[in-house]
């Protein structure tokens, strides 16, 4: 019997099953009613008291043993029951992940680009890397002129000429200087300014260029097109209005405000009680410019304006802080899940 007893214990040890059918068939044949086990117990009962008290204590863990290792297969094998590694599609989406969403950034420069592309715009793209006279000279900014000021640039240290592009204005020249008008484009992209991280300021930042030359382009239409934008972005009952402004590649220069949605122009916190919120920057682009990318400026006029794609967000979405684009934190970006 004690030899026996070994023997089963070892086997029960050894026992491993990837199926339930073989798990229960292991159940029956150590513990079933003419199971190995049971009839163990049923010759122990015809032992004497003493044969009892040395083989019980052995007789009992090998039972326990037993039902441990066959409630511990069925647990795993019930789990994955019917399923083998075949079964499982790596391919599909897990499901406990909420759906993500477009950056918010993403989001509003696909909405700007929409409503420009049903005005007939086309996109162009161009390089972040920039030299000096597609950043600053073709536009009007003479070299040490002040007005290179109003963007703290990042030169290149070896060759000055190479520097980060301060403002999407350079796809201006680029597009002037590859094409003939009529030429109506919308720039979208990355810009770079030495500015100090702040809840407004961010040494990288998106914008949002629009171009327009034709023959007799006039201000009228650069106030029209910039209305029909206001309304298709903030609402059909939003205002506009052109305050005079200064860049060296646009004159007249203006800045575009809307009325702000909140107070509904009568003056709250967020326009700082002005009840207009400042959008862009906008004008008639400079005859120097167009002469510079061998434009005729007798014969054709146009216009310019750029927006700040954070900012434009901002003011849609009343985003408080600049650097929350940034910080990836999820419950910010999970809040525009229903955005499109
Ligand atoms: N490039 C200007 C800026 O970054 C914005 C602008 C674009 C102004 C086009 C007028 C016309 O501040």
């Amino acid at each position: 019997m004690k030899n026996k007893v070994r023997e089963l214990l070892e086997h029960v040890e050894k026992f491993s099953s990837q199926k339930l059918e073989q798990v229960e068939e292991f159940r029956i044949k150590m513990l079933g009613k003419k199971g190995e086990i049971t009839q163990l117990f049923e010759q122990f009962k015809t032992f004497t008291s003493e044969q009892k008290r040395e083989l019980g204590k052995d007789l009992n863990e090998l039972k326990t043993k037993t039902l441990e290792k066959i409630n511990s297969f069925k647990e795993l094998l019930e789990q994955h029951q019917g399923k083998s590694a075949a079964d499982f599609d790596l391919t599909m989406p897990a499901n406990n992940e909420p759906a993500g969403s477009r950056h918010p950034i993403s989001i509003m420069k696909n909405k700007i680009v929409d409503i420009f592309k049903r005005l007939g715009y086309t996109v162009a793209e161009g390089p972040e890397i920039e030299d000096d006279w597609h950043v600053f000279s073709a536009l009007n900014f003479p070299p040490e002129h002040p007005a290179r000021d109003m963007q703290d640039t990042f030169f290149i240290e070896k060759n000055p000429d190479i520097l980060l592009r301060t403002h999407t204005s350079s796809m201006q020249v680029r597009a002037m200087e590859q094409n003939k008008p009529p030429i109506r484009i919308i720039c979208p992209g990355r810009v770079f300014r030495n500015e100090a991280i702040s809840a407004r300021a961010h040494c990288i930042f998106h914008q949002i260029e629009g171009l327009y030359i034709d023959e007799n382009v006039s201000f009228a239409d650069l106030k029209q097109t910039l209305l029909y934008f206001a309304r298709e972005m903030f609402g059909k009952d939003t205002q506009i209005r052109l305050r005079p402004s200064y860049f060296p590649f646009t004159e007249p220069s203006a800045e575009m405000d809307v009325s702000c949605k909140i107070c509904d122009g009568k003056g709250c916190n967020v326009c700082k009680g002005t009840g207009w919120l400042e959008v862009m920057g906008c004008g008639m682009v400079d005859p120097n410019v167009l002469e510079n990318c061998n434009i005729d400026s007798e014969k054709y006029t146009g216009f310019a304006f750029g927006m700040g794609v954070e900012r434009t967000a901002m003011l849609k979405w009343q985003i408080r802080d600049l650097r929350l684009y940034f910080e990836n934190d999820i419950r910010f970006l999970r809040q525009f899940c229903s955005v499109i």
